[in-house]
């Protein structure tokens, strides 16, 4: 039974978040009292309008496959949501809907990477990206940030890490996990050392689009020239607390389109039919219908930020959207704790949870090894808990 799996599954991690998540479930099971900061998750429930479309769509008897790329009327609603909010002109045929953001993710690396394919991501990157990217055959080159530049890719920087064999660039903004959002001048920069490498794409993951508390999401595919050399990548877990529901999207230029239905055609034959429908009513509603959801966020932003500030040794950044915190931690390096040895961003992530029982998420996940990341998707009792015990195991 020896060697029975694949290579490629072999050389596969496992997402670090779902990891940490499911060791905090086993404390939890094991009677400890785990406060779960490690998962990118919404706390809030679904909307009731959203819900109440799901509902109708059972009644109305939506129990076939779908069109693999979805159905026409969602996908006139995507189009639209990408022309009210980002200002972006998506045909049907250039948008395909996908079980997750992270599907549609997986859709475009196997359809866009040869072997030996360079990937730009901006690090601290999203856990998944880079073995999505190893799974394509693609290699991942990672462009390392710190708190100093907000943990964003300068021009310099992206030019430098171009080489002939540079395929794409994939990022997000907001950040997950920074936090961190680029404006429009930033990204303008990005765009312009862009045009001299003409034959390099972009995956915009906008999945944070509406947690942005400076206000003003850019879209780099509306920046000029990037348009067709961009893949616009969102969804409906985050914004809408529908993260279980699985709907992701993309806009991308039709040849793009066109090979991840083909793909999708072969692996699942579509999104599920009755989160499509829901997806509507999301995206066809107004974004004042989940403003209750984003001021929440922020205000937990400030606490958090205002709770952590009081622990010595903790650096952060003023994380700008998204729901996460990624303190540089390194200050603890090297130093010993109750009778362990802090010498990665991995030992403090682990001796937060056995010590604090607290989970969070090591920034090497990411590809930063200063940095741990804190999840405040969570009520504010816990918030304040949590980082009481942080402090008082500090
Ligand atoms: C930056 C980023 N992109 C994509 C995803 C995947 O989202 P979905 O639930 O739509 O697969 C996540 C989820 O954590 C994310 O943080």
């Amino acid at each position: 039974m020896s060697n029975h799996l694949s290579n490629r599954i072999t050389n596969m991690s496992t997402s670090a978040t779902l990891a940490m998540a499911a060791k905090a479930r086993e404390l939890r099971n094991s009677g400890k009292d785990i406060i779960g900061l490690s998962l990118g998750e919404p706390d809030f429930n679904i909307p009731d309008f959203i819900k109440d479309a799901a509902k109708q769509a059972i009644d109305d008897n939506y129990s076939s496959y779908s069109p693999v790329d979805g159905y026409a009327d969602l996908k006139q609603s995507i189009a639209n949501k990408f022309k009210r909010d980002n200002n972006l002109t998506y045909g049907l045929n250039q948008i395909v809907v996908s079980t997750g953001a992270k599907q549609s993710l997986a859709n475009i690396a196997m359809c866009m990477l040869n072997k030996g394919d360079e990937v730009i991501l901006p690090a601290p990157y999203w856990v998944s990206y880079s073995d999505i990217v190893k799974l394509a055959e693609g290699t991942p080159v990672e462009v390392p940030t710190s708190i100093d530049t907000d943990f964003k890719m300068t021009p310099a920087q992206l030019e430098a890490a171009i080489t002939p064999n540079t395929k794409m660039m994939w990022f997000s903004s907001p950040c997950n996990p920074s936090g961190s959002v680029y404006s429009k001048e930033e990204l303008e920069g990005l765009a312009e050392v862009l045009k001299k490498h003409p034959n390099i794409y972009v995956v915009s993951d906008e999945i944070y689009e509406h947690i942005n508390f400076r206000g003003g999401h850019v879209s780099i595919a509306g920046i000029d020239g990037m348009y067709n050399r961009t893949i616009t990548v969102n969804g409906v877990s985050k914004a809408f607390a529908m993260t279980g529901w699985r709907i992701g999207y993309i806009g991308a230029p039709e040849s793009i389109a066109k090979a991840c239905t083909k793909f999708q055609g072969q692996n699942t034959s579509g999104a599920n039919a009755i989160a499509q429908r829901a997806t509507i009513a999301a995206l066809d509603a107004p974004v004042s219908k989940i403003q209750f959801m984003i001021d929440e966020f922020h205000k937990r932003r400030d606490l958090i930020l205002e709770l952590l500030g009081e622990i010595e040794g903790f650096k952060l950044n003023v994380p700008e959207g998204a729901f996460y915190v990624f303190p540089d931690i390194s200050d603890f390096f090297g130093k010993t704790l109750n009778g362990t040895t802090i010498n990665t961003a991995s030992d403090f992530s682990m001796y937060l949870l056995e010590n604090a029982n607290v989970a969070t998420v090591t920034g090497e996940a990411f590809g930063n090894p200063n940095c741990i990341r804190i999840s405040y998707a969570a009520a504010e009792k816990e918030l304040r808990e949590a980082v009481s015990r942080i402090k008082a195991v500090l």
